[in-house]
């Protein structure tokens, strides 16, 4: 029965075979070189009509793992003194959800977004001018690997499942500097996300090829494992305060995702001939068949770092 499925070895060899069958050229998604045009390619045309679909279920615009908003209270739990007049960045805001969720809780906070499309931008500064009453946001297109509108002093620097988008140390680094340069010094960077476990290396092959698939579906080269965040932040004198694992409350959504694309995965022909159509989403549904495997089997893991300013 559909609600007794788990993900396991065999299933996962067995999800494999076929996706290579809706899939062609499977081996393509293995292909390591995104830039910022695929990315932006891939949210101008999934934004709007797959996460339509979360948006759908959750009720939310948030794209992001639906947690009751837990990731947001990661966030809020940093913002100390902030409540009362402080300044908030968040990178790769896409469709402005949290910063509209929060700008709404805090008043007296002023809000910056930035994200790398234009047409997130658009969206979110059209859906910010039917809420009248916010005037504490600005959202603005920038690349978080490099800003260069977003100069400020800032309390709380976050992102939720965008920081995995830095996808190399020198995007990483890129970001961190920036970061660096504009905290205050009791400031906090919280990234809540998806990321690649510390012992990725040492997993069986099928289950690093999940992980794999997983992050060339989102169009992301290679996650940053948490070590990775915290070598490169110790780098630009970055304080590790904080180490949430949240893969456990993350894993059941990716499960009940996962049912439905391997229920949907035996007849690979229909999926085949839509995806042919829709290359996008093809590249969503292969995420979508494998982030399961990986958080489930060790080769990926969720959840938050938080840093502060060293010495
Ligand atoms: C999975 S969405 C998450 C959106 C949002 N944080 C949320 O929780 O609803 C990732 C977002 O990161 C943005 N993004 C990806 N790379 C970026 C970059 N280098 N600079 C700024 N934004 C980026 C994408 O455009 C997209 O809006």
């Amino acid at each position: 029965m559909i609600w007794s499925w788990s993900p396991t070895s065999d299933r996962l060899r067995l999800d494999l075979t076929r996706l290579a069958r809706v899939v062609p050229r499977l081996q393509e998604f293995y292909r390591k070189d995104f830039t910022a045009p695929d990315v932006t390619t891939y949210f101008a045309k999934t934004t709007f009509r797959d996460y339509r679909a979360l948006e759908l279920v959750t009720g939310s615009a948030a794209m992001h793992t639906p947690m009751d908003h837990d990731q947001l209270l990661y966030v809020i739990a940093q913002m100390g003194e902030a409540v009362n007049g402080g300044r908030v960045l968040e990178i790769g805001f896409g469709k402005g959800a949290n910063i509209v969720y929060l700008a709404d809780l805090f008043p007296r906070t002023g809000f910056v977004g930035i994200d790398l499309l234009d047409e997130h931008v658009a969206h979110a500064n059209s859906n910010l001018r039917n809420l009248r009453n916010l005037r504490n946001v600005d959202f603005r297109k920038d690349d978080a690997s490099s800003p260069v509108t977003a100069h400020a002093s800032y309390d709380v620097i976050f992102g939720i499942e965008s920081c995995c988008y830095l996808d190399t140390v020198e995007k990483q680094t890129g970001f961190l500097r920036f970061v660096k340069r504009s905290l205050t010094p009791t400031g906090r960077l919280v990234i809540v996300d998806g990321y690649r476990s510390a012992d990725f290396m040492e997993k069986p092959p099928d289950v690093q090829r999940a992980m794999l698939l997983a992050e060339s579906g989102f169009r992301i080269r290679e996650m940053p494992s948490k070590q990775t965040w915290r070598r490169l932040a110790a780098r630009e004198r970055l304080v590790l305060v904080d180490d949430v694992d949240l893969t456990a409350k993350a894993l059941p959504f990716w499960i009940r995702i996962w049912k439905v694309a391997h229920a949907l995965l035996r007849v690979p022909w229909a999926l085949r001939a839509y995806f042919t159509r829709h290359e996008e989403t093809g590249a969503n549904f292969v995420s979508l068949a494998m982030t399961a495997y990986a958080l489930a089997m060790g080769s990926a893991e969720y959840g938050v770092l938080v840093f502060t300013q060293g010495p």
